[in-house]
């Protein structure tokens, strides 16, 4: 039985919005048009991020289309890659894209209390999911998990859009307000600074660039 006091807290709203229809569109508004137009970091940034940080022993959280994962010139034939998400329809979409890895999909809400066991990763990639999570649930708890997830010496990163001590042109502000009010980000106090806390709390080196709105990120435990 739920707290009398604990606030519901309804995580299914940032992943739901990824249907089939949806997922066709998306990486030609998200990493064709919004990357450069809206949020101003270009998208050879985070791919280049993604090359950089992949590793043979990889966890994809937030797969959407799995448009970096798709471009990442691993160096083994077999690389182990472990999708997870909450929305089925992302784990179809991306195990089919990249079936000759032959990766394992895993429904997963990264903000759950119960996580699953896996064995651990040398690199696990949390890009553009963070701003998707509930505004009104604990955010760092998501870090927490990944970190669990994580081998001593592995890398976690990623990029996340803040939504608070931005600056962003008249369009880009309302549809970043429409997105908070439909449950589609949950970022409205996301700073760079509360991005901060929440990975000093679960790691023990982090990098935070910010590009336009956009916050990448890099830590290590
Ligand atoms: C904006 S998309 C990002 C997709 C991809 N990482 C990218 O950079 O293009 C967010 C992804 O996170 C997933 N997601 C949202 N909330 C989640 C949660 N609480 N737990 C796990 N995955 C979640 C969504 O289903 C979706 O696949």
């Amino acid at each position: 039985m739920a707290h009398p006091l604990s606030v519901a807290i309804n995580t299914q709203a940032g992943a739901a919005v990824y249907s089939k229809t949806a997922l066709r569109l998306y990486d030609f508004w998200v990493h064709g048009l919004s990357n450069h137009y809206l949020w101003h970091c270009p998208t050879v940034q985070l791919q280049a991020l993604y090359q950089q940080h992949s590793t043979n022993n990889h966890l994809e959280v937030g797969a959407g289309t799995g448009y970096f994962l798709k471009q990442v010139t691993f160096n083994r034939l077999k690389p182990r890659i472990v999708l997870m998400d909450l929305n089925t329809n992302t784990l179809e979409v991306v195990s089919k894209a990249i079936a000759h890895y032959q990766p394992a999909g895993v429904v997963n809400d990264i903000l759950s209390v119960h996580q699953p066991v896996l064995p651990l990763f040398d690199s696990i990639a949390f890009n553009y999911v963070w701003h998707c999570l509930p505004a009104n649930a604990n955010k760092e708890q998501a870090f927490t998990h990944l970190a669990q997830f994580l081998k001593p010496d592995g890398v976690l990163f990623g990029a996340t859009l803040l939504g608070k001590d931005i600056k962003l042109n008249p369009f880009a502000k309302g549809l970043m307000a429409l997105y908070n009010q439909k449950g589609i980000f949950g970022n409205q106090d996301d700073s760079y600074d509360a991005l901060e806390s929440a990975l000093a709390a679960n790691f023990s080196r982090y990098e935070i660039r910010q590009v336009g709105t956009a916050a990448i990120f890099t830590a290590w435990k």
